[in-house]
């Protein structure tokens, strides 16, 4: 028997307003239906999806679904739509076509918008015989505020410098909006939580005090076999599905990050997040097979690559530095053909660390520094540390129209590190690809 197939409609309203985010500790937020993070969306395999945004906020803004393989025109970002201009509404309508831990977010001045709260989660359900007891989404950001808990830029050129160079990051630190939140969880119990970094540039090394966890799924949904581990890095963008527990009784630990060195001024630190709290033991009737899924290879480690891209940093006048992709600031790179296998080398030339996001289309990397990876995933973002190359492969997949690719730290993508390219349906009269070339980049 077929499912039915949904039609599943939200109305958001993008606007201003305080939030909480520890009793009595209210900032200044910009979101969606005036809570941190947006609403949460889930939906099946092939349902449709219809967000209607209204933008009561003074100033443009466009919503970017993170990591869904969708039409071009729905892809949020300058260069499909026109931006909604306050006190007008726009309708996203899609069909989602696969299972995973998605999200949404601003794609528009989005050191800004990302920043004050302008994301939030979407879930597509996996048809799979993995049970857990309950599941829970966990959104990782930080914000950087001042003493009115106020959104401020840095207004003098060396902390300008520094947030451009590190990306935005800041010490108040939230799991789901909230600052020291307590989850409470039984005992016996087996959970799905479903890790999504939001923040700008906050490089999120999970860690439950050492407690072991299974990694079962990343960006493009779940991975062939779970893999255990007690640490996991989640870079700005990246999503990560791991199945936790059973735990005892009484225990109490944190969901804390390590600290990582990704090259920045800020000195890496050990932070927590949540509080874990383990009350009364319950039966469990969760089951983790051993294979999740079956993922097909798209292509082996040695394939011909089909074009490079190198990450860098440079010097400028105005702002100390800029994020270029192959030595130039928001560049418009070469169209790609529907059907014809893409093997992308990307190469951080930088000293820093950078994660790389595809828009619309999942890929597999086949290569790491002259390595085959140990397993297979299907990736949006990857995290590419200093002076390190990856190969990725991806299907143009007939969804032509324009796309982009840029680094998820959002002070690197506002500073030049993106790109946007065509994808062309050859099958189609020129004009129908049109727009292509001369488009303008937006950030
Ligand atoms: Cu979450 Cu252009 O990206
Ligand atoms: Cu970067």
């Amino acid at each position: 028997m077929k499912a039915q197939l949904k039609v599943v409609e939200y109305n958001f309203e993008a606007s201003e307003f305080e939030w909480e985010i520890a009793p009595g500790k209210m900032i200044g937020a910009w979101g969606f239906n005036k809570q941190i993070p947006g609403p949460e969306l889930r939906a099946d395999i092939g349902d449709t999806l219809v967000v209607r945004v209204t933008n009561n906020l003074t100033e443009p803004t466009m919503i970017h679904w993170h990591g869904l393989r969708i039409p071009s025109a729905m892809d949020g970002t300058g260069v499909v739509q026109k931006p909604i201009e306050p006190g007008e509404t726009f309708e996203y309508r899609f069909v989602v076509p696969d299972a995973g831990t998605f999200w949404y977010h601003s794609h528009h001045n989005e050191t800004a918008q990302m920043e004050r709260g302008m994301y939030g989660a979407l879930i597509v359900e996996d048809k799979s015989e993995l049970v857990t007891d309950s599941e829970r989404i966990f959104m990782i950001d930080d914000m950087k505020l001042d003493s009115d808990n106020r959104f401020t830029k840095p207004g003098w050129f060396i902390p300008r410098v520094i947030e451009r160079h590190d990306g935005r990051q800041g010490d108040t630190l939230l799991l789901n909006g909230k600052e020291n939140t307590v989850i409470s969880i039984n005992g016996g119990q087996t959970e799905r939580w479903r890790f999504i970094n939001s923040s700008s540039a906050r490089y999120f090394l999970l860690h439950m005090e050492g407690r072991e966890f299974k990694i079962i799924g990343t960006d493009g949904g779940l991975l062939e076999h779970p893999r255990l581990a007690n640490e996991v890095l989640i870079t700005p963008g990246e999503r990560m599905d791991i199945v936790a527990g059973p735990f005892n009784e009484g225990e109490i630990f944190a969901i804390e990050s390590l600290p990582y060195n990704r090259v920045t001024f800020l000195k890496p630190k050990r932070e927590k997040f949540a509080t874990v709290k383990v009350g009364e033991s319950k039966p469990s009737i969760a089951f983790i097979p051993e294979t999740l899924r079956e993922i097909e290879t798209l292509a082996q480690q040695y394939a011909k690559v089909t074009r490079n891209i190198k990450l860098s940093v440079g010097p400028s006048m105005k702002d100390g530095m800029s994020f270029l992709v192959n030595n130039d600031v928001h560049v418009n790179d070469k169209p790609v053909r529907v059907g014809e296998l893409q093997i992308w080398e990307i190469n951080n030339a930088s000293l820093m660390d950078h994660p790389f996001h595809l828009h619309g289309f999942f890929f597999q990397v086949i290569e790491e520094d002259g390595k085959a990876p140990s397993f297979k995933a299907w990736k949006d973002t990857y995290n590419l540390r200093p002076r390190t190359k990856i190969k990725i492969a991806w299907m143009p997949d007939n969804r032509p129209g324009l796309w982009m690719y840029h680094c998820h730290i959002i002070e690197h993508h506002a500073a030049g590190m993106m790109a946007n390219f065509e994808v062309i349906d050859d099958s189609k009269p020129s004009e129908e690809n049109a727009r292509n070339h001369s488009a303008t980049c937006h950030t």
